[in-house]
């Protein structure tokens, strides 16, 4: 069978031509659209880490849980797993910014950030859309990242704001359909 064959005009890349799925890999899940959150915790210092992450999902309601998927080279990481909690802070529209400087690996990404510490000691940045408060139930390599699954200690909703999408990298807001 041909790998590469036109569907309505768009090329479908088949898992055997193994070399086209790498190449194209990004282009296409960059159509799946997500939220942005981005996941804090301490190193083992004390001070504040974060990591941008689109991969943030609920994963069970009893008990409840949350996940996200962090890259091995990932230099957050390491501290949210030593530390065993983390905050999720979903972002709000206006904080794609926020989303971009805690997306460079090395940068002082705290500096002017304005957050409070989380009762687990970990940074609720102000202006979130939502924010979730962890203990990690567990964690386990898949593929090139890390699966990171944490219970829910609390939970809430600051202030109403708009929430801030990601897609074929960009950021954008909601449009509501009904
Ligand atoms: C919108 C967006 C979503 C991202 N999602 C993820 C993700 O789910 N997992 C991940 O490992 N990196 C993700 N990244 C990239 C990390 O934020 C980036 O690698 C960052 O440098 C990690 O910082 P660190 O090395 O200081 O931990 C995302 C970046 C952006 C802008």
């Amino acid at each position: 069978m041909n790998p590469t064959h036109t569907v309505d005009g768009a090329h479908t890349i088949h898992a055997a031509d193994t070399a086209s799925v790498r190449d194209r890999f990004r282009e296409v899940l960059a159509h799946f659209g997500s939220g942005v959150v981005v996941i804090t915790s301490q190193d083992a210092s004390g001070a504040p880490v974060g990591m941008t992450v689109g991969s943030f999902t609920s994963i069970s309601m009893e008990p409840p849980l949350v996940g996200f998927f962090a890259g091995h080279t990932s230099s957050t990481l390491p501290s949210v797993v030593a530390n065993g909690t983390f905050c999720a802070n979903v972002l709000s529209e206006d904080q794609h910014r926020l989303a971009r400087t805690f997306a460079r690996s090395g940068a002082d990404k705290f500096a002017g950030v304005d957050w409070s510490a989380a009762a687990n000691g970990s940074p609720r940045l102000h202006g979130a859309h939502a924010w979730i408060e962890c203990t990690i139930d567990e964690h386990r390599p898949i593929g090139d990242h890390e699966l990171v699954v944490g219970r829910v200690d609390a939970l809430g909703i600051p202030a109403a704001s708009e929430p801030l999408i990601f897609h074929r990298s960009l950021f954008h807001g909601l449009r509501a359909h009904r």
